[in-house]
């Protein structure tokens, strides 16, 4: 078993490397080309591994294989397709521009390869692997920690082009999650590293969604003064296109003035109601304590309560006597 998975870390390995060398051929004049004209340097495409996948249907397969790494090996690790029907294997990632997913180790664990046109689906990646696992992982996590030994703070975004484009302009300490929503898990492990994550989704309707669960996954974990903040972008911009119209100090701005999670929920809250209406407010006071049940206990908890009493004239001890009714109820 563990010699097993030694040859699929080989594997993987040798797969990037394969990747990267086929980005300096002349068949990849196409994806270089894509790349600049996204405004990345070689020094980044160099720092984050990035590669590309021939337009062939065997050409890893066949460059895996001449190195001794069976066809079982190549399909278990998510490079070799198997088709049932004709039996018959080939390249998964074809004619596409190479992420490789990196463990916190620098290990590649999978690959997200994205097409160089508008061809569907856009980003192909890696399935799940004894190595890889979609909801745990978070795309440029090593390089953030490569770039800064000590970080403070981590931006969460939606997609591997925010990543690599907010690298381009000296802003590193930047993950995203793999087409997935922020699980705790993620948000665990990104705690373990750094005291505050800012939240820095697409400017969509999606976007706000993935923000609102975010919300709601992160608030268990309020603890020992963790810092949580959301960051709103303007509508049809995400990271990669807002950093290149604005620029590095514009976007760090936009960091910097992040809304705090109590804001956030306060305002998520608000939103569409009209707070001098009594029965609105009653559902806006329900909705804030509901949110204020999964925090933890402790003073940021205490200092919402108040904040909410203050906003709806309602007395703090009236609010703190429903939680633990609440709570009673629920369990
Ligand atoms: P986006 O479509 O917002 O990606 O999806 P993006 O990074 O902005 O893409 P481009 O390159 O600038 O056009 C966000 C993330 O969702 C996952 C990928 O991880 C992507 O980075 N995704 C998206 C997929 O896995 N498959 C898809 O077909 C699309
Ligand atoms: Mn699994
Ligand atoms: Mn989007
Ligand atoms: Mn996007
Ligand atoms: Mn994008």
């Amino acid at each position: 078993r563990e010699r097993k998975r030694k040859e699929g870390v080989n594997l993987l390995e040798l797969s990037a490397s394969f990747f990267r060398e086929r980005m300096k051929m002349p068949e990849a004049v196409g994806a270089r080309d894509y790349l600049s004209n996204r405004g990345l340097s070689d020094e980044i495409v160099g720092d984050f591994g990035i590669g590309y996948a021939p337009d062939d249907w065997e050409g890893l397969k066949r460059h895996l294989t001449e190195r001794g790494i069976n066809e079982a090996v190549q399909i278990e690790y998510g490079l070799l397709v198997h088709r049932e029907d004709t039996g018959r294997t080939y390249d998964r990632f074809r004619d596409r521009v190479m992420f490789p997913i990196r463990d916190i180790k620098g290990r590649t664990i999978a690959f997200g390869g994205r097409v160089l046109g508008d061809a569907k689906p856009k980003y192909l990646n890696s399935p799940e692997t004894p190595v890889f696992h979609k909801g745990r992982e978070l795309y440029g996590l090593f390089e953030a920690r490569q770039a800064s030994n000590r970080l403070e703070r981590l931006v969460i975004v939606e997609g591997y082009m925010d990543v690599v484009a907010l690298a381009q302009f000296g802003i590193r300490n930047v993950v995203a999650t793999l087409g997935t929503s922020t699980s705790e898990d993620h948000l665990s492990r990104l705690f373990r590293l750094v005291g505050e994550v800012v939240f820095c989704f697409d400017g969509d309707r999606a976007g706000r969604q993935a923000a609102t669960r975010a919300l709601e996954t992160v608030l268990p974990l309020m603890i020992d003064g963790r810092q949580a903040r959301f960051l709103f972008l303007p509508e049809g911009e995400d990271p990669d296109t807002l950093v290149r119209r604005e620029g590095t100090a514009a976007f760090e701005d936009r960091i910097t003035c992040a809304s705090p999670l109590s804001e956030f929920l306060f305002d998520q809250a608000a939103s569409g109601r009209d707070l001098s209406r009594v029965e609105e407010c009653e559902r806006y006071a329900s909705q804030v304590l509901a949110a204020l049940g999964k925090l933890p206990e402790g003073v940021l908890k205490s200092l919402m309560l108040g904040e909410l009493s203050r906003r709806t004239g309602v007395d703090q001890s009236r609010f703190e006597l429903l939680m633990a009714r609440n709570g009673s109820t629920a369990d």
